[in-house]
């Protein structure tokens, strides 16, 4: 045994105390070992300050969101059962029309508490003079020559320095008609909107960015094809601002993603191709590019059973071969992806067409997975509203800078008897505290945070949220 510890002594370095028990300990090494004590203290103490310090900066500097945070119940009042269409009779025999048949049903009296009439319209050009820069969910919203906005399944892209956001989405202002009588219901290609806006609230229509084909019926842009859920980002490389959307033909089987570039963020963009990403089917999607500048496309596939990430090439035109299969097995859609203080967030739709579902939020250290699902992100409203999104599909999430922890979820609120006049749902989102369904635990922490998106009849940014700090 006693040749044992010596061995081992033989390796350990000298610490120079030789303070073994029993043996002498010098009184100046307790003294020393004091001040370093002391030292250390004070140099924390110092550090911690100086972070408190800065936290009060922050805190100073960045404008309150917190009655943004807070549950506010919204309790619905119907009239009584009447007379149903006789479409809505036949689609659902002698069963009880649940609150979602009356939401689709466009002869259902309660279709007013979800598609308010243009009478209530969100004008930011006449309401601006009021300062009432509300953000009304569900209500419809004009841009500045006070026509509505057509910017469905869309998403923004900030140019910061000029401090301009650009809203791009499906114009979809044609008639509403289904191309077979099982088939979906559809408006024909006009091409992609694009909107600007300094307060993101009032928006200035800047033309139709990528315009649909009217003569050639072989173009993926003809008319009678489909083109969903448009985003753009810009390529710090190339300087060219660079779309990506959903491709598709009349019946959905085309299933491709299509791609555009343009040196303008409010266009003309030229259409590229179309293509099956990684050799697959795809259809909702969308496009996100991270802080390190590389960017990736996300799209539902097999199917829609699974979703698909991928980086894309440098010049952001093409996906690479490297790809990860994602929430396998759970049938999500309409992703919208964003990224909060290191981990890479998602929510997603379930698949029911037009008619609205419940979303869920997940979460990932890495963007390219495993992604976990955290569970159902809505906050407020009432039962309903949670399982439906708020009578909504979420198409982006945005990040509001300037305002830390703060984002705007970005849904559509799609109107099937008549998708020109789908309406949107934005509403404020925080991520923070606890999921719901923290699948994984770091001694005992969770490694998620929860994403709460609330519920809110109307609300507006808080004041100054755009405005720089000095000014
Ligand atoms: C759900 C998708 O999220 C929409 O973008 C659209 O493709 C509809 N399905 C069509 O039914």
């Amino acid at each position: 045994m006693g040749e044992k510890m010596r061995m081992k002594n033989k390796y350990r370095k000298s610490s120079g105390f030789n303070c073994n028990a029993g043996s002498r300990c010098s009184l100046s090494a307790v003294v020393w070992s004091l001040v370093g004590f002391v030292l250390l203290i004070h140099f924390y103490s110092l550090i911690s300050h100086k972070q408190i310090g800065a936290k009060q900066v922050h805190l100073t500097r960045f404008p309150p969101i917190r009655e943004l945070e807070e549950v506010e119940e919204d309790n619905f009042q119907f009239a009584p059962p009447r007379q149903r269409s006789p479409r809505a009779a036949k689609r659902r025999g002698n069963k009880k029309p649940s609150l979602i048949d009356e939401f689709l049903d466009d002869s259902s009296q309660i279709r007013l508490v979800f598609f308010p009439s243009s009478k209530t319209a969100v004008n930011p050009m006449r309401m601006r003079q009021n300062d009432s820069s509300y953000f009304v969910p569900g209500r419809m919203w004009l841009d500045t020559d006070g026509n509505s906005i057509q910017a469905h399944g869309g998403g923004i892209l900030y140019v910061e320095r000029t401090g301009t956001y650009y809203w791009y989405g499906e114009n979809k202002d044609g008639p509403t008609y289904q191309a077979h009588s099982k088939g979906a219901a559809r408006v024909d290609i006009i091409g992609v909107s694009c909107y600007s806006s300094q307060d993101l609230w009032t928006w200035k229509h800047e033309g139709i960015a990528l315009p649909g084909e009217e003569e050639n019926p072989m173009h993926d842009l003809y008319k009678t094809n489909v083109l969903e859920r448009p985003k753009v980002i810009y390529n710090d490389k190339t300087g060219k601002y660079v779309m990506w959307m959903h491709i598709d033909d009349g019946n959905y089987t085309k299933a491709s993603v299509g791609v555009a570039v343009s040196d303008s963020p409010t266009g003309p963009f030229q259409y590229l191709y179309s293509k099956s990403p990684h050799g697959f089917d795809s259809r909702d999607m969308t496009i996100f590019k991270d802080d390190d500048g590389m960017a990736y496309l996300i799209y539902s596939s097999e199917d829609n059973s699974e979703l698909h990430i991928g980086p894309l090439t440098d010049d952001y035109l093409d996906v690479t071969m490297v790809m990860r299969r994602i929430l396998v097995g759970q049938h999500r859609e309409a992703p919208a992806v964003f990224k909060h203080q290191g981990t890479y967030y998602m929510i997603t739709s379930g698949c029911t067409g037009w008619a609205p579902n419940e979303a869920l939020a997940h979460a990932a250290e890495s963007i390219m997975g495993p992604w976990e699902t955290m569970g159902n992100p809505c906050v407020g409203g009432n039962k309903i509203f949670k399982s439906t999104t708020f009578f909504s599909q979420s198409t982006f999430v945005l990040p509001v800078p300037g305002i830390p922890n703060f984002f705007i979820f970005m849904a559509d609120r799609w109107n099937p008897a008549d998708l020109k006049d789908s309406r949107y749902v934005w509403l404020p989102m925080t991520v923070g505290g606890a999921a719901d369904e923290p699948l994984e635990y770091n001694f005992g922490f969770p490694l998620w945070s929860r994403v709460s998106i609330y519920w809110h009849k109307r609300w507006k940014l808080p004041e100054g949220w755009n405005k720089p700090y000095d000014a």
